[in-house]
């Protein structure tokens, strides 16, 4: 895209019509799992831990590999609205992206709280429920329940100081976290992580902090470097800071 087109973009997206840059509906099927609090699995795919069954209310889902994109669609949000204009509500629901999961031909397997919210009271969500699996239209939208900036959790596998395992839990925009580097040198001497699994990548050895991070997102070579530190010297396992990164 040239200069001149990508201002354009710009210009609509953010100035004028903001409803217009969100990507178009696409037809699927979901379903759902059950939790005893109906929300959110603390053992998804992502590497969330806890924080994967309580975010977003815990209105979350684990996707098909389409939209699991190797780890990277984790931390995603993505409108569901169900089709059948008597039982569905026209927004349907946002939910987060925590897990890996298919059922039979769906796109989402979602927390039972969340799912339930597509209804338009609650006996249809109940019809919708006991039909087991129903059609669906998602599109990506940006998060927007814990505010504009990435937001990054210590994994349960890391070993403090030897082995640092970090998981991009909150990615606010349209676009995946596809690299993070840290840095201890306060923006010089950048070192890569790997993605170990879903949404975490870890490194041995990391040094001694604090470390500022930066990450590319999808789409882009460039990359976007925390303003402050984010990774303090005595990191704790489960702990989750703000990268003060914007998505
Ligand atoms: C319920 O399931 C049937 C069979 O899969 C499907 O044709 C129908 O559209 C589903 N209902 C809803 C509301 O999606």
């Amino acid at each position: 895209m040239g200069l001149h087109s990508k201002y354009q973009v710009v210009l609509v997206c953010v100035l004028l019509l903001p409803a217009l840059c969100l990507s178009q509906f696409t037809d699927s099927r979901a379903t759902f799992y059950t939790r005893p609090d109906g929300g959110g699995t603390p053992t998804g795919a992502c590497g969330f831990g806890d924080y994967g069954g309580t975010e977003n209310s815990g209105w979350v889902a684990g996707v098909s590999d389409a939209l699991w994109r190797g780890g990277a669609g984790c931390g995603a949000c993505y409108q569901v609205r169900c089709k059948d204009t008597k039982l569905c509500s026209a927004d349907g629901v946002t939910i987060a992206v925590t897990d890996m999961g298919s059922g039979d031909r769906t796109d989402f397997v979602m927390s039972l709280n969340g799912f339930l919210t597509l209804g338009v009271n609650p006996t249809a969500s109940e019809q919708l429920r006991k039909n087991g699996t129903i059609d669906i239209q998602y599109r990506r939208v940006p998060c927007i329940f814990d505010g504009s900036n990435v937001k990054i959790k210590i994994n349960e596998n890391s070993r403090f100081p030897d082995y640092l395992a970090i998981a991009v839990i909150y990615v606010p925009g349209s676009n995946d976290v596809v690299s993070i580097q840290i840095s201890n040198n306060n923006g010089r001497d950048w070192r890569p992580l790997r993605r170990a699994f879903g949404a975490v990548f870890d490194i041995s050895n990391p040094s001694r902090g604090p470390f500022k991070v930066r990450v590319q997102f999808s789409g882009s070579q460039t990359w976007v470097e925390s303003p402050n530190n984010v990774i303090p010297a005595d990191w704790n396992v489960g702990a989750i800071y703000d990268s003060g990164i914007h998505a």
